[in-house]
């Protein structure tokens, strides 16, 4: 399998070339892609990246607006950690622990939801499952690194807006005053869910942490029930590690694949509101290796890209799905 990586030299490209290795992901030609060529990356045009059959991108959104639907039109693999497509009807928002069912053989774009979501609702899935969900609020405190490179290199030389301060403003606020962050959180988690209604309110929060985001999450269930069935079914959800007593930290997750809970607490006598305290790497789970575990996913089940191709292994040669 060729693979290419637009945005290797950024905070998640670089990951995603970590997690592939330590993955094992098969891979016979790897190429480096970013704005320019330098050091063995080379400057990414469409071009370029004819001889890739999956294409992992983690540069801007220009650059996906840019550079995904050629691939797309050529039977390619598309696995976009930007934005640009994530809320489009008709791709699917994976995050593989909760909605693999919902990949099917014709998709070949998978956006990888933003990275406070991805965390959020892997903490929320098992919840939803046991109880319902009635309305979620949430008060983040995200990481240095998620601003990217750029803002992790002057946070380090004790520079910029972010060193000894806490700034509740992640992207640009819109006309219902909400952020651009805490949008992507309330509609991508819905997505994610499938819970297109849920009542979901955010407060983003960047914090001087290099890595690392931190969510309190206060949430009311469908159904009555208990902190310590909420802890059993916790317990046993994939991708997370429950922690029964005690805390967890940023710089206890940094460069870990799992979203922590602790501090599950009952918010009341009526049996549907409880608290907890989520924290997971989102360079990591919350990007690269959530775009991993996707590939992983489209290799277990035998769909993979070639110009003319993309059904599940042994299915009937049909007519070409792309122009070549
Ligand atoms: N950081 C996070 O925690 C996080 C989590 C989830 C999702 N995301 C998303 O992932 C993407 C990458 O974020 P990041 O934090 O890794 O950013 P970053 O550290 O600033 O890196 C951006 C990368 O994209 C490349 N790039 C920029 N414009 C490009 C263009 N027009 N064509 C090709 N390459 C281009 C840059 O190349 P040069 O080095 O040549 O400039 C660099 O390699 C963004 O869409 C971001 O929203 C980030």
């Amino acid at each position: 399998m060729n693979v290419a990586v637009v945005g290797a030299t950024g905070a998640v490209g670089e990951t995603i070339v970590r997690v592939l290795r330590e993955r094992k992901i098969p891979v016979e030609r790897l190429g480096l892609f970013a704005s320019h060529a330098r050091n063995g990356v080379l400057e990414t045009s469409t071009e370029a990246l004819r001889p890739f059959e999956t294409v992992f991108f983690a540069g801007s959104d220009e650059a996906s607006s840019e550079f995904v639907p050629p691939i797309l039109e050529r039977g390619g693999v598309v696995i976009d950690n930007s934005s640009t497509y994530r809320m489009r009807a008709d791709v699917p928002l994976i995050v593989p622990e909760i909605n693999a069912q919902a990949i099917q053989s014709q998709h070949r774009l998978f956006p990888v939801g933003n990275c406070t979501a991805i965390i959020l609702c892997v903490a929320l899935a098992p919840v939803r499952d046991t109880a319902g969900l009635r309305s979620v609020n949430v008060a983040t405190y995200q990481a240095i690194s998620g601003a990217g490179r750029a803002a992790l290199e002057e946070f380090d030389a004790g520079e910029g807006a972010f060193v000894r301060n806490v700034v509740p403003k992640v992207g640009d606020f819109g006309d219902d005053g909400y952020s651009g962050e805490e949008t992507k959180v309330r509609d991508e988690t819905r997505k994610i869910l499938d819970l297109p209604g849920l009542p979901l309110y955010a407060t983003t929060v960047r914090v001087p942490v290099r890595t690392a985001h931190s969510e309190a999450v206060f949430f009311e269930t469908e159904r009555e029930t208990s902190a310590e069935q909420l802890a059993a079914a916790l317990e046993r959800a994939p991708g997370v590690v429950f922690h029964r007593s005690g805390i967890v930290t940023p710089r206890d997750v940094e460069g870990t694949d799992d979203v922590h809970i602790a501090r599950l607490r009952s918010a009341g006598d009526d049996k549907r509101h409880f608290q907890m305290w989520v924290v997971g790497d989102q360079l990591r789970k919350g990007a690269a290796t959530n775009a991993v575990q996707i590939l992983e996913l489209l290799i277990a089940r035998g769909m993979r890209a070639s110009p003319f191709d993309l059904r599940p292994a042994g299915a009937p040669q049909g007519p070409s799905t792309g122009s070549g």
